[in-house]
């Protein structure tokens, strides 16, 4: 089995010290540090853009792992990669058809960062199917998109399991990234059954015990 991957959300940080908060997982041993962009029109809620990307995206060793919840991804995709992207996530949802997703994922590979899609929990694992061949990574949301601190949404699993049986088949080189509501008990159970990369925000920041609870995600007995 590979080594599971750890990608803490900064959404749940302390942004009155988000730099420090950063260097912690980065001790911790994250992998990854995952960056939720929320436009307030394509999920109900605004985060942050390009500039809070732009200031950290170079002060870490960490890929930047650029999640945009927002309309029009064909629109600013670029900017997040020159902000400092190493892998932009876009939705599947936010796209009209199948070749606008196409065209999107060109733009991002144009730009020479790598693309990941994702699907919210309503949107079967199905839809992703055409588009594996082209994909760096799929996104699994575990909780409906816009807020850090839900509950894991079970349902997820049965969409990790179908999309690792379809990936390992056809030997895609393409990995599985789920997000939303992970912790010690819903991570090591979604790397059992085939997820490569672990999102964390509110299990992770603002505990003492973040490096304990950061190793616990990479347990593979799930
Ligand atoms: C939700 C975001 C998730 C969220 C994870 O829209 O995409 O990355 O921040 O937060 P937790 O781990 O607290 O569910
Ligand atoms: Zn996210």
């Amino acid at each position: 089995m590979s080594k599971i991957l750890v990608a803490p959300s900064i959404l749940s940080a302390d942004f009155n010290h988000l730099l420090d908060d950063i260097k912690k997982v980065e001790a911790a041993g994250a992998d990854w540090l995952h960056f939720d962009v929320m436009d307030g029109h394509f999920v109900p809620n605004i985060s942050f853009g390009q500039p809070v990307l732009k200031s950290i995206s170079k002060s870490h060793s960490l890929v930047n792992d650029v999640h945009i919840m927002i309309s029009d991804p064909f629109k600013y995709a670029p900017e997040f990669i020159k902000a400092g992207a190493d892998i932009l996530t876009f939705h599947y949802e936010a796209c009209h058809s199948d070749k606008e997703v196409f065209q999107v994922i060109d733009l991002i590979h144009d730009y020479g960062c790598k693309a990941g899609l994702s699907i919210k929990p309503g949107t079967p694992v199905d839809k992703v199917f055409p588009f594996l061949y082209s994909l760096d990574l799929v996104l699994i949301m575990s909780v409906e998109p816009g807020f850090g601190g839900q509950s894991f949404i079970t349902d997820s699993l049965s969409k990790v399991i179908r999309l690792r049986n379809k990936i390992d088949e056809e030997n895609i080189k393409c990995l599985i990234e789920i997000d939303g509501g992970i912790n010690d008990q819903t991570g090591p159970l979604a790397a059992s059954m085939g997820v490569d990369v672990l999102v964390a925000g509110s299990y992770l920041f603002g505990h003492e015990d973040l490096a304990n609870r950061l190793e616990r995600l990479k347990k593979q007995d799930g």
